[in-house]
């Protein structure tokens, strides 16, 4: 879906910004991308889909990075 219309940014843009390119806050996301740069109605949505994609960017990080904790004591 559109997130931003006067930019032509959609939701999907936010999630591959924040995951491909490192994306973490709406400052990020106005500079390279414009959301809410014009008349600003995008900004909510946009900080919700942000923010979205940030939390399961960093829980997807913590799931391959922590070490396994089963433990064999055959
Ligand atoms: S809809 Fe995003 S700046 Fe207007």
């Amino acid at each position: 879906m559109y997130v931003c219309l006067c930019k032509g940014v959609t939701d999907k843009t936010i999630r591959r910004a924040v995951n491909d390119e490192g994306v973490s806050s709406m400052r990020e996301l106005r500079q390279q991308y414009g959301v809410a740069s014009q008349c600003g109605c995008c900004k909510s949505c946009a900080k919700q889909v942000l923010t979205d994609a940030v939390k399961e960017r960093n829980t997807r990080f913590l799931e391959e990075t922590l070490l396994p904790t089963a433990v064999c004591y055959t």
